[in-house]
């Protein structure tokens, strides 16, 4: 019998994760291990496993779907993180009977392809003594240790899209349209769809805002003449002294929405503007993966194969300086790469009139 390799896919969905799927079972094949799948995250490890066995033919023209094959969730028995920093602990009885599960199943190592709960929650499985190997997988792009996830670039590429629709329907109308896009702790995606969408004003959780500031750089552009504006502004972005816009918490991390409107009302008040706001919401992790996401989840999932093929258990791979390597996953946890608001490419976006609103 073939010694086994598990994999889950763990947190909110996102383009490439079958990408990394497909390269896991094709460089176990090789290696000779069998690859076994657990659905919808950590929680298929639960007795007595919800699994399937994935082989070539499983696997055969999955690069190109967006989501996850084997499912995933972001809240049950695993959580691990309850919001930036805080640590939640998986009951000791739970671990146990993952254990026990992979145990039964002979799985020799078990990848688990997530974000940042989902690493905090393999690092206390590997503290119990299973060998964990991560993969960074977020939209966000918010995970410390690797200078990219896959799943970002396709979601950038999604605000870039619905920043060109909105481009000619706000000047058309000499409007101000405010976009409001994923992006909890970090503003990754609002300054890379939005330098790429050719926004006005970007707001970001890292800079706080000053809502006269907003509306004196949109007067600003009317007197040039330019009467029409995009907005983007990250679902964690908040005005200084105030505070993040949040929905509700359903059983794990608090929901984050509805500042792009509050943004809107703002903005129509202060400069007497026709504002339109619109919510992108999960149009962005959805759908097929770019080249990169395609091209990054390949490299990644052959590289977790190869970790627990060279027995690097805990650690995680990571993308830097254009090489797919591997850091302790301890590194990842609990520490959110967050946007230098005097980094280099807030300057770029400055230079070439995006306004912070700060
Ligand atoms: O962390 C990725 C992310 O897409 C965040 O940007 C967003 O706040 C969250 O997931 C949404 O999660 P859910 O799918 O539970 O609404």
């Amino acid at each position: 019998m073939k010694p086994r390799i598990g994999v889950l896919t763990s947190g909110g969905d996102c383009p490439g994760l079958n990408a990394v799927l497909r390269g896991v079972v094709l460089a176990a094949d090789k290696l000779g291990w069998e690859v076994i799948g657990f659905r919808d995250g950590f929680e298929g490890l639960l007795p007595p496993g919800s699994y399937t066995i994935l082989d070539r033919p499983s696997t055969n023209g999955i690069m190109a779907l967006g989501g996850t094959i084997i499912g995933t969730t972001n809240r049950g028995h695993f959580v691990a993180k309850i919001g930036a920093g805080d640590r939640a602990v998986v009951a000791a009885e739970v671990v146990e009977q993952a254990r026990k599960v992979l145990q039964d199943l002979n799985v020799k190592a078990l990848i688990i392809v997530g974000g940042d709960g989902s690493m905090t929650t393999a690092l206390q499985l590997q503290e119990a003594g299973i060998n964990c190997i991560g993969v960074p997988k977020t939209i966000d792009n918010d995970l410390e240790a690797t200078a990219m996830t896959f799943g970002f670039d396709s979601a950038v590429d999604a605000v870039m899209d619905a920043m060109d629709r909105l481009h000619t329907t706000a000047t058309s109308h000499k409007r101000v349209m405010v976009v409001e896009v994923m992006g909890r702790h970090a503003g990754w995606i609002a300054l890379h769809g939005g330098i790429a969408g050719g926004a006005d004003i970007i707001l970001i959780p890292e800079i706080p805002f000053d809502y006269d500031k907003i509306a004196s750089a949109i007067k600003d552009r009317d007197a040039r003449g330019e009467h029409g504006t995009l907005v983007v502004v990250a679902e964690g972005a908040k005005p200084r002294d105030g505070q993040q816009v949040k929905r509700d918490i359903e059983g794990g991390e608090f929901r984050l929405g509805g500042i792009g409107d509050i943004v809107a009302r703002e903005i129509a008040a202060r400069t007497a503007k026709e504002t339109r706001s619109c919510v992108l919401g999960h149009l962005q992790r959805g759908g097929a993966p770019t080249t990169l996401d395609r091209i990054l989840g390949t490299r990644f999932g052959v590289k977790a194969v190869q970790l627990a093929n060279e027995g690097h258990f805990g650690s995680m791979v990571s993308y830097q300086n254009y090489q797919v390597r591997h850091v302790p996953i301890a590194d990842a946890v609990n520490r959110l790469r967050l946007v230098p608001p005097n980094g280099e490419l807030v300057q770029t976006a400055r230079d070439v009139e995006i306004s912070f609103g700060d």
